[in-house]
């Protein structure tokens, strides 16, 4: 009747971007991502008979409006599969900014989803929290898993993720949060956007599955420099789609293009470094471990107010024993 569940952030190196089923979150392509060792989001679910309504609160604050009802769509979900009608209370701590493109869809509805299952007394295996998750935020089908992440693209069923196998592949990735501000446009309005409007869509859908292939390849290779060089060309390809949306969605800043730059400057001086953004200004920087330190400095270097987050592959969603 009460659980509570912990789940890290991911970050895409070949991206979600569009929907073939807005109603139940199905991507037009596969994507996958790395499971980041930070800036997990808790979430605790305590059933209450008592309640009339679901009660949610983020960060301390109660939730109204849009974002209250996307998680009480999400418990009626899980209502409905446990055959469980009370109203729950959700309390939910991020610890990162909230919406502003840094995966706290992600990790929120993948900590929601385990903590949900477990306290309305569903017993969901991997595939079926993922499918589960999905449903909150395409994206948090992947933080169900730590490390490597393939998320599949398919029917309900078949729509789920699952971890990827990576021997001898180390990953960093630094996070440049460089506006903790909320989003210009939420990730599923700018995705609806550009395969409505978007000429280059079409050459998304196509290219996207080809260079999943070779990222998996190259991930069964241990090939950081393929590796990188894909992530950082899927995510240009992503936001080219967006700029050729009508109206064009437009989420890189000045900032986050001088951060581009200089990802670009610290290759030409021997650090592999590859850079990828999401709905949002931030730009995460896929490096060598060996490497984050320096990747960071030179970053901060060119953007002073930049926050910064070094990360390396995580785990996954667990349930976690209640806080005292
Ligand atoms: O999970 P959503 O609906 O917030 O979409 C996330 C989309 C991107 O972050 C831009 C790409 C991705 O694959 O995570």
């Amino acid at each position: 009747m009460r659980a509570t569940a912990e789940a890290n952030p991911n970050i895409a190196l070949i991206k979600y971007w569009g929907k073939a089923d807005v109603e139940l979150n199905l991507p037009v392509t596969g994507s996958l991502s790395l499971t980041l060792d930070a800036a997990p989001t808790r979430t605790t679910v305590a059933l209450d008979a008592g309640l009339d309504a679901d009660e949610v609160v983020l960060g301390g604050a109660v939730l109204s409006g849009r974002p209250a009802q996307r998680v009480e769509r999400f418990l009626d979900l899980v209502r409905a599969a446990s055959g469980r009608t009370e109203h729950a209370r959700v309390d939910s701590v991020n610890l990162i900014p909230t919406g502003a493109g840094l995966a706290s869809s992600a990790s929120g509805f993948a900590a929601l989803a385990a903590a949900a299952a477990a306290a309305y007394g569903l017993d969901l295996d991997g595939r079926a929290l993922s499918r589960l998750a999905r449903r909150g935020s395409g994206s948090a089908s992947r933080s169900i898993f730590g490390g490597i992440v393939r998320w599949h693209p398919g029917d309900d069923a078949a729509s789920f993720a699952e971890p990827v196998d990576a021997p001898g592949l180390d990953l960093a990735m630094v996070v440049a949060i460089i506006a903790a501000g909320p989003k210009s446009i939420s990730s599923t309005e700018a995705m609806n956007r550009t395969t409505a409007t978007s000429p280059f869509y079409a050459g998304w859908a196509e290219s996207t599955p080809r260079q999943l292939d070779e990222m998996l390849e190259a991930i069964a290779h241990a090939d950081f420099t393929a590796v990188g060089e894909l992530t950082e060309s899927n995510s240009l390809r992503m936001h080219a789609t967006m700029a050729a949306a009508w109206p064009p969605v437009r989420y890189p800043t000045a900032a986050s293009v001088a951060l581009l730059d200089a990802t670009r400057d610290l290759r030409a001086d021997g650090i592999e470094a590859y850079a990828t953004m999401d709905a949002g200004p931030n730009v995460k920087v896929l490096c060598r471990p060996a490497d984050a330190a320096r990747v960071e400095a030179r970053l901060a270097e060119v953007d002073p107010t930049a926050d910064f987050l070094s990360a390396r592959a995580g785990e996954g969603v667990r349930l976690i024993d209640e806080p005292a």
